[in-house]
């Protein structure tokens, strides 16, 4: 096996037209120029995502593992990323997105609300007795 190649989003750009038709998709590269004719999805999206990251439109329709097969033989190499925003995120879609944030807020706000129920009872219970 020869070493692995690396695509910058340059790199990538070299190759958007049907005679040449990379794609980005979650961090790799694909050459799907012999593929363009095949694809079940028509040439065209192929053609709109050609020399780009195509991760976002590629998960959006929702691909099969079947389609994921295809495109393994495809494979050519690595995306690298600029460290720009968007396209870093997906360069790393190998792991899924942590969402920490949210969780805490969940537990924190149900936590709130055992404290406020819990500070009416207490408050209800004092002046019943009292
Ligand atoms: C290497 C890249 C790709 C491969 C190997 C691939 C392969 C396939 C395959 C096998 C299908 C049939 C349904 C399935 O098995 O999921 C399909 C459908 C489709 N693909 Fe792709 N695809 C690729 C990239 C893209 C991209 C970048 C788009 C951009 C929007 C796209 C849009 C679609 C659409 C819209 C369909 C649905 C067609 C329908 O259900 O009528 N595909 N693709």
């Amino acid at each position: 096996m020869s070493e692995i190649k690396t695509f910058t989003t340059a790199d990538l750009a070299n190759h958007s037209s049907k005679d040449s038709l990379y794609l980005a998709v979650g961090g790799k590269v694909y050459d799907c120029t012999e593929f363009i004719d095949e694809h079940p999805g028509g040439e065209e999206v192929l053609i709109d995502e050609a020399g780009k990251d195509a991760t976002e439109s590629f998960e959006d329709v929702g691909h099969s593992d079947e389609a994921r097969e295809i495109m393994a033989k495809m494979y050519v190499g690595e995306f690298q990323t600029d460290g720009s925003g968007k396209q870093a995120k997906s360069a790393s879609s190998g792991t899924p997105k942590p969402i920490p944030a949210k969780q805490n807020q969940d537990s924190g706000s149900a936590t709130q609300i055992l404290v406020a129920v819990a500070a009416v009872a207490g408050f209800a219970l004092y002046k019943f007795f009292l």
